[in-house]
């Protein structure tokens, strides 16, 4: 016997990227039958007395999968985000002492129980704007034992809470202070004692690096993710963000599972992606929060043969927004893509940097229960919607969670 059963009935479009023949699958006026965690069957009429929830002839669509966000932080930066307004950069800002690391102190002093509340708070928010599934980042510790906290942190919340975590270490954020005279001691901390510590608490699943002029080069960046490859973390990257440093190039050579931002990422960078088959994850809420308009070249992306997926970026610095709905509107408008391949984008790409596609990201037979019942009829509303939140229900696991 199963623990629950559920019959979604009445629903108007049901629709879902179908990687067999590689499109979007619209079916409408169908009925979805639910076991325990997995959908059991998309049929237009399933036989058997089950408890049924009506969708009212409204559109369905899996649960969003953000596959890169930054949680694990204290507090947020509003006077940053004053400067800027009064004209300061988000560089300009970090070299005078904000940035990333004005987040260290916070994380560092911090108790788990306190980090566990607030990250659990931004995860209720998350899974009520329809994101079932998140990467989660640390980053702000940058000592072996805040950063071993922070990921200790996303393990309790993961245990705890329904949306699925998938950890990331990301001790290569930025170069902490008490090593600003000494960056190579900083690398050499990184690859002799936080990755095999990291390693050995068996939380992270991939490694990240901040690779870009001012933080982390490409011979650094090499280094870190080659040590974390040897402890079986799988690499994947903050690439070219503000400048071209070749770092779409060392995603491509090193075989991450994703390079990220790429606003200044170079011709010769993404066809290097498109050669090695990595997928570009856009994150067009940094370019938007931070009042650029220099957003990440999907054309060329796209044109070369790259897939794309989209991420909110959520910190607590340079993109405070934790709305994949909102970011499929800005992907829309400032990206020029298309609705059908925002939903893609932010579902089974997303999903797919994180090698989970099989379980998650699309509606299919056997895959896990993770759904939005939209109060919207067709896919267009949802970006079209800009700052609604027209979700009647998100499903996790097969269960209602709001
Ligand atoms: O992805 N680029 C690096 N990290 C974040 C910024 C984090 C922060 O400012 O706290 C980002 O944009
Ligand atoms: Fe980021």
């Amino acid at each position: 016997m199963y623990n629950s059963t559920l019959k979604l009935i009445n629903i108007g479009n049901l629709v879902t990227y179908n990687h067999k023949l590689q499109e979007i699958d619209i079916i409408e006026n169908t009925q979805l039958l639910i076991k325990g965690e997995k959908i059991d069957t998309v049929d237009k009429n399933i036989s058997g007395a089950y408890s049924t929830f009506d969708c009212n002839g409204k559109l369905i669509t899996p649960g969003f999968v953000d596959p890169h966000t930054h949680p694990v932080f204290s507090s947020g930066r509003e006077e940053e985000f004053r400067l800027r307004l009064q004209g300061a950069s988000y560089q300009e800002i970090a070299e005078k002492g904000g940035g990333i690391n004005s987040s260290i102190q916070g994380v560092r002093d911090a108790t788990v129980k306190k980090l566990v509340e607030v990250v659990t708070k931004r995860m209720d928010r998350f899974l009520k704007l329809g994101t079932t599934t998140i990467e989660a980042k640390s980053g702000y510790g940058l000592d072996v034992e805040s950063e071993l906290k922070s990921l200790e942190v996303l393990d309790i919340v993961n245990k705890n809470h329904p949306i699925d975590i998938i950890p990331t270490f990301l001790g290569a954020h930025s170069i902490p202070p008490e090593y600003k005279a000494n960056q190579n001691g900083y690398i050499d901390l990184l690859c002799n004692e936080m990755i095999p510590a990291v390693a050995k608490q068996g939380i992270a699943k991939y490694c990240d690096v901040f690779c870009e002029n001012g933080y982390f080069n490409v011979i650094q960046s090499r280094r870190i993710l080659e040590t974390a490859k040897q402890y079986g973390l799988i690499p994947r990257l903050h690439a070219d963000e503000f400048e071209d440093s070749g770092a779409a190039e060392l995603a491509a050579e090193l075989g991450a599972v994703s390079a990220d931002h790429l606003m200044a990422a170079s011709d010769e960078g993404i066809a290097k992606m498109a050669e090695a088959n990595i997928t570009a994850t856009l994150l067009p809420g940094t370019t938007f929060f931070l009042g650029s308009t220099n957003y990440a070249p999907v054309k060329k992306l796209v044109d070369a043969g790259v897939k794309i997926a989209l991420a909110t970026d959520y910190n607590p610095g340079s993109c405070h927004i934790q709305s994949m709905p909102f970011i499929i509107s800005l992907a829309c408008i400032y990206l020029g893509m298309k609705v059908e391949d925002t939903l893609i984008a932010s579902t089974y790409n997303s999903a797919k940097t994180l090698n989970i596609e099989n379980e998650v990201g699309s509606i299919e037979v056997g895959k896990k229960a993770d759904l939005i019942i939209w109060d919207l009829e067709k896919l267009i509303e949802i970006p079209y919607n800009v700052t609604d939140l027209p979700i009647v229900k998100v499903i996790k696991n097969g269960q209602f969670v709001n």
